[in-house]
């Protein structure tokens, strides 16, 4: 959902108030770029510029992070973000066909999100619980020993 322009306002001041307080601590990048991951749902180049110019370090520093984390996200994600995990374990137990069912019930691909901003498809490694697999998470709630029958079901409970 977009935000309005005093939500987004008030998330800029946030950050700022955040920069300010951690500049100076030891690696300061990380936490600042979380804070940002945290308060929008994803990087954009504005942010990063932000970042960058606060701290005095190129953008491209700031950018290469953002791309190499799983964490950070360059586009803003849906309300609710499906993880399929395809970690080994939850591979072998037909995670494929599990994250294949997701594609097709909600008709966006692996990284993309619905016109509604509603759902994202994420793939993802272990989780750690591979006891569980095949494993699917939807934002904290873990859904596990699924089997294909389950995903509607599961995605409907969010709709
Ligand atoms: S491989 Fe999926 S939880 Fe470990």
């Amino acid at each position: 959902m977009a935000l309005t322009k005093e939500q987004l306002d008030n998330k800029q001041m946030e950050l700022a108030e955040y920069i300010v307080t951690h500049k100076d601590i030891d690696g300061p990048l990380m936490p600042i770029m979380q804070k940002a991951q945290e308060l929008f749902g994803f990087l954009s180049m504005e942010t990063m510029t932000t970042i960058a110019d606060s701290l005095n370090i190129p953008v491209s520093e700031v950018y290469g992070v953002a791309t190499f984390y799983s964490q950070f996200s360059l586009t803003p994600k849906g309300e609710k973000v499906v993880s399929v995990c395809t970690g080994t374990a939850c591979y072998v137990k037909g995670a494929q066909a599990i994250l294949d069912e997701v594609i097709k019930q909600l008709g966006i691909e692996v990284g993309q999100t619905t016109s509604d901003g509603k759902f994202t498809i994420m793939d993802t490694r272990c989780l750690g619980c591979c006891g569980l697999a095949p494993v699917l998470v939807v934002n904290e709630d873990v859904y596990g020993r699924l089997v294909i029958a389950d995903v509607k079901g599961i995605l409907n409970k969010y709709r």
